[in-house]
């Protein structure tokens, strides 16, 4: 029973101002109705006490989840708007992604146009360089071709790029250009050179390598010039320089020079047989030559690639224009 409902009962129960009816034959009932309709007043309100307790906690848990709830919301709303600026950033940042591309795209194209036609007038370069020099040392085109496609097939069968297999084909032609420099009377001597004379003859591999300037077009022409008569175990010229120290290009030169000079015939000698040109070759391998490169060039002179490379070139005639297979 709650303290006020004791204090009602109280306070009904020693009424001092009807003393009257303390006495009444009534007064037993009323005092149990009077109890009775206490305890239930306070049964009723202990009860809606509860349901307001508990109400209260019901409401209180709910404002809770709400409250959550609303937080939540209002932190997927924000993500919401983050994730539509970031979508938004995304495909801003792919259309420039894209622009930028085509512009690179169309930069390359023009490069490429230029880098072509750049290529074509290097090879007209080429062409007439070589003209002067065959002409000036009494050797022909097809020399030169055969040396060209001697290289290409040993560059080929090393697996080098398609790009590089060119590079060096075209630049092998020009291994002679510095003998424009060279003096006829020495250059054209059937004679034994002398000492001071061989040393003039060695000049060429330096005026070749000047002759072809600085073009990046031109770097392993100038290499093969400069190095196309230095020997793997370093007692070539002009430098002396040893094995690898040779680029690979005037090492591939070397041997395809030497082998197309001593099977072609000369004012000065009878052309050697293949056979006996290679058997040459072999026996300079790891002393003038590569030992891995006479290697390849055996075996393609094994698979007839060296006879049918000479019998193509050939029957193309002398006079041919080196420009004219520089692919
Ligand atoms: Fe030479």
């Amino acid at each position: 029973m709650s303290d006020e409902n004791k204090e009602m009962v109280e306070t009904v129960d020693v009424s001092p101002r009807l003393p009257e009816m303390s006495e009444a034959p009534g007064r037993d009932v009323f005092r149990q109705l009077l109890h009775q309709a206490v305890r239930v007043a306070d049964m009723a309100n202990a009860q809606a006490m509860r349901m307001a307790l508990d109400f209260a906690k019901v409401y209180e848990r709910e404002q809770g989840v709400r409250t959550q709830f609303e937080a939540q919301l209002k932190q997927m709303t924000l993500m919401e708007k983050q994730a539509t600026r970031y979508a938004e950033d995304l495909a801003g940042m792919l259309r420039s992604e894209r622009e930028r591309r085509h512009e690179l795209e169309r930069a390359l194209a023009q490069e490429r146009i230029a880098n072509e036609e750049l290529r074509r007038t290097g090879l007209q370069g080429i062409s007439h360089l070589v003209l002067a020099a065959t002409i000036k040392d009494n050797t022909t085109g097809t020399h030169l071709q055969r040396v060209r496609r001697y290289v290409e097939a040993i560059a080929e069968r090393m697996d080098l790029p398609a790009e590089t297999v060119e590079e060096f084909g075209y630049s092998s032609v020009m291994h002679d250009v510095g003998k424009i420099h060279t003096p006829d009377h020495i250059l054209q001597s059937e004679h034994q050179l002398s000492d001071a004379e061989f040393s003039v003859i060695k000049q060429h591999c330096i005026d070749g390598e000047r002759m072809l300037g600085t073009a990046r077009f031109f770097e392993t022409a100038r290499a093969i010039a400069r190095e196309h008569h230095e020997r793997w175990d370093g007692k070539g010229y002009p430098d002396g320089k040893k094995g690898e120290e040779i680029s690979l290009a005037a090492r591939i030169v070397s041997i395809a020079d030497v082998f197309d000079a001593l099977t072609s015939k000369r004012p000065y000698k009878e052309a050697w047989s293949a056979e006996a040109g290679l058997r040459a070759i072999e026996a300079g391998a790891g002393e003038r030559f590569d030992p891995e490169i006479v290697a390849g060039f055996v075996a393609l002179a094994r698979e007839g690639v060296l006879e049918q490379i000479s019998s193509e070139v050939g029957t193309s005639g002398d006079d041919e224009q080196l420009g004219s297979s520089a692919r």
